[in-house]
């Protein structure tokens, strides 16, 4: 695993989540839901890409039947924030339907994404849908009434990566969740 002092770190102004507080929260969460779904077996949706690290992490650590599903989401540009219209890039492989449902996030940011996939979700019957993140930024909301079920951490409106995050691609390979340089992107615009 890389440390703090790696060549991707030299992109970041300061670490915001360390590795050891992610594996903590995980670890916790893991516990909550083995307890929360005793006799079921809850179907484990990861949101690519973002979420797919905190997801491999978060499954190892609960100790039930789960299966794994993964759906890719495409937001139609700039206009998907005010419209709320997403679009299913890749699809789930199973139906839900009847099935106990959580949806693995790695970031809530105005809620537009999860707030379409819920709905959708609910149509195609599921039993029930919780919504678990790895990370929220509350001060982003629009979708006041969107109810995240359980959110690892909540943080400050600033530009993250690692962990699963990315800026361009990049970055999601950190095991640590930091604050991106700003002359990063600066030299791109
Ligand atoms: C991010 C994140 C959520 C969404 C959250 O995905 O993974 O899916 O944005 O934003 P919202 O709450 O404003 O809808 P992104 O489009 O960056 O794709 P990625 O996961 O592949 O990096």
């Amino acid at each position: 695993m890389i440390d703090v002092n790696g060549t991707v770190y030299q992109d970041l102004t300061k670490i915001l989540v360390t590795r050891e507080e992610i594996a903590a929260k995980v670890a916790e969460l893991g516990r909550i839901i083995t307890e929360q779904y005793q006799g079921k077996k809850p179907v484990l949706i990861c949101i690519l890409k973002g979420a797919a690290v905190f997801f491999a992490d978060l499954a190892r650590a609960i100790d039930l039947p789960v299966t794994m599903e993964f759906m890719a989401i495409s937001s139609y540009g700039s206009a998907t924030k005010t419209t709320g219209q997403v679009k299913v890039v890749k699809d789930l492989d199973q139906d839900i339907l009847d099935k106990d449902v959580i949806i693995v996030e790695d970031i809530v940011d105005s809620g537009v994404t999860l707030n379409y996939l819920k709905g959708m979700l609910e149509h195609r019957g599921a039993a029930s849908i919780r919504i678990v993140t790895l990370l929220d930024k509350p001060a982003r909301r629009r979708v006041r009434d969107l109810k995240v079920d359980y959110s690892c951490f909540n943080i400050p409106d600033e530009f993250v990566v690692g962990y699963g995050l990315d800026y361009d691609q990049m970055y999601r390979n950190l095991p640590d969740i930091g604050v991106l340089s700003p002359k990063v992107y600066e030299r791109n615009e």
